[in-house]
């Protein structure tokens, strides 16, 4: 659905926001897109809508190569720009009717569209009221209800949860996942909880360059650890000291006063690892408050990806 060759954007002299991008999006599939602020979402997005033209590489989107010139593709697409502006003197009715006529639908067309859409974003209630009066996850809702007037294949959400609290973002998320399983979403975000819980496969993209391309799940495997969290009172550094000696141990950080992550060798067995430690505590006379153990969440995952790519980027810039 998506292909991208060499993809890269060199604002100004030296910026480059998109740094030889090679995706590939395959049709009926949830992408998450994820990245820090700053690492080039937007505009890849942007390049992949044909919104503005790359300094090197290619965008093909349904087989076909993107272009400024590439209506007649953008009308089988539909986008929800980050926070969308959208016309505050208009109501919902008023406004997605606007947007069905830019794209060319018949009268009845938008009506019977317009009637569903604004039902199934849950704005039947303020369905004429001015967009000037909304809150976020409103004009959120509508802008979603705008990207989806023309029925698109394929669909580009920029971070649809900016600035929504848990239960809106709940309700946006849900609302994406409910769509037609036939479409194509590409989906950008830097929560990834969000992404973790809607899409099926994710890019990381950090500084312009892509970093990881695949399923979630193997994105997981991939970077497998096992954490344990220890509650602990008293003197912990001696047990810091010999737990680190340990093994099966790779990591331990302290969180707080009183938690300690300890980040296990996935290939070791727990259990025994689990009564090295337990042994410790005692040996250095700790009470121990509370234990934990959680497989790498996907935020875990994400972070260590960043921190190899940036050590990466570090080996780079000294090398001669
Ligand atoms: N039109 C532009 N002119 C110059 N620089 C730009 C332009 N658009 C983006 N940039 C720069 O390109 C880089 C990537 O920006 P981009 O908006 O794509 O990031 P993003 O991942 O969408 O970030 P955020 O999460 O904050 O939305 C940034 O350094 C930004 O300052
Ligand atoms: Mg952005």
């Amino acid at each position: 659905m998506i292909e991208t060759v060499n993809l890269t954007k060199i604002f100004g002299q030296n910026l480059i926001a998109v740094n030889n991008l090679n995706l590939e999006v395959q049709t009926g599939t949830i992408y998450g897109f994820l990245g820090p602020n700053g690492s080039g979402k937007t505009t890849t997005i942007r390049l992949l809508l044909g919104m503005i033209s790359p300094s090197a590489g290619d965008v093909r989107v349904f087989g076909e190569k993107m272009t400024a010139d590439s209506s007649e593709l953008r009308r089988r697409i539909g986008y929800l720009p980050t926070n969308p502006r959208l016309m505050p003197r208009m109501t919902p009715i008023t406004y997605l009717d606007f947007v069905g006529k830019l794209f060319g639908l018949t009268k009845s067309q938008r009506t019977s569209r317009l009637s569903k859409l604004i039902r199934s974003v849950d704005l039947l209630p303020s369905a004429s009221r001015e967009i000037k009066d909304f809150s976020t996850g409103m004009v959120t809702r509508l802008g979603l209800a705008a990207a989806l007037i023309n029925d698109p294949d394929l669909l580009f959400l920029d971070e649809p949860t900016a600035g929504l609290d848990p239960n809106g973002r709940k309700s946006t998320l849900n609302l994406i996942e409910g769509l037609d399983v036939e479409k194509t979403i590409f989906v950008s975000s830097h929560i990834l909880g969000d992404i973790d819980r809607i899409c099926t496969h994710v890019g990381i993209i950090s500084e312009g360059r892509l970093i990881y391309s695949g399923s979630i799940k193997e994105m997981k495997k991939h970077i497998k650890t096992n954490v344990l969290r220890l509650e602990l009172d008293g003197d912990m550094n001696i047990f810091i000291e010999k737990a680190r000696a340990l093994q099966s141990v790779i990591n331990i950080e302290q969180r707080g006063n009183f938690a300690l992550d300890i980040s296990i060798d996935p290939d070791a067995s727990a259990l025994v690892v689990l009564q090295e430690i337990i042994g410790l505590v005692s040996e250095c006379s700790l009470d121990l408050i509370s234990i934990n153990s959680s497989n790498s969440s996907i935020e875990d995952a994400f972070l260590k990806l960043l921190e190899e790519e940036e050590a990466r980027g570090f080996l780079r810039a000294i090398e001669p």
